[in-house]
């Protein structure tokens, strides 16, 4: 059983088999999260890119948990100078864990570190196949993603301004073609204000998708097919 929990903004813990991986862990200064990244607990950290929205309290978690992060290289080498564990990868990269594999996926939008790139990924994680978006803006590419991959959930940002909108997330939507979608990136600022049911009336009238709103704090479970 995997148990996907949303933190707020594009802060999620995937758990299974007593593994969890923390997606751009944004808690203690996120105004949505309803707990404080001490009380979390993470065996791997999926770090997008290096804002702060998302870059959040990966570094303190990593140290006090020993949590490996996974990202691209230019990230994933300041945090080894920090101190930290962390495997380095790059867009359309495919890596093993124990938990199953890390494809590197591309999103187009600032890296916040010098040389960098802000990445997306696609995690087979046990039974299920999750794509994590990251920021991005739409591109046609996502449809190969849909293609190189069997995708379960995929995890998208419908917020405006900083990444794509609902109509764009919508058309991302029907090009990753995943059983599920969940929004992210909205209501964090008031900059990112929509209502993301507008997204999943959308969604579900263009799409075979079910969409999965999350408030912060809630659990969605996936089912074995
Ligand atoms: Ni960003
Ligand atoms: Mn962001």
């Amino acid at each position: 059983m995997t148990k996907v929990t949303f933190y707020g903004h594009a802060c999620f813990n995937i758990e299974s088999n007593g593994t969890s991986l923390l997606f751009d862990p944004f808690f203690n200064d996120n105004p949505l999260s309803p707990c404080k990244a001490e009380e979390v607990k993470a065996d791997y950290i999926l770090l997008s890119h290096w804002h702060m929205d998302h870059l959040g309290d990966t570094l303190k978690i990593a140290k006090s948990q020993d949590a490996m992060v996974i990202s691209t290289f230019e990230i994933a080498t300041t945090c080894e100078s920090r101190g930290i564990r962390a495997h380095p990868m790059h867009l359309g990269g495919k890596h093993n864990f124990d938990f199953g594999y890390v494809r590197i996926t591309p999103a187009f939008h600032g890296s916040g570190i010098p040389g960098g790139h802000a990445c997306g990924f696609i995690v087979k994680f046990y039974d299920h196949v999750i794509y994590f978006s990251g920021d991005t803006c739409l591109f046609s590419d996502l449809k190969l993603l849909g293609q190189l991959e069997d995708i379960d959930l995929a995890i998208l940002p419908i917020g405006d301004n900083f990444t794509m909108g609902i109509p764009d997330a919508v058309m991302a939507t029907e090009m990753v073609s995943p059983r599920a979608v969940i929004p992210m990136h909205y209501n964090t600022f008031p900059v990112i204000e929509c209502n993301p049911e507008d997204f999943k009336e959308q969604v579900e009238k263009r799409t075979e998708a079910q969409c999965v709103i999350l408030a912060p704090g809630e659990t969605h479970q996936l089912s074995i097919e």
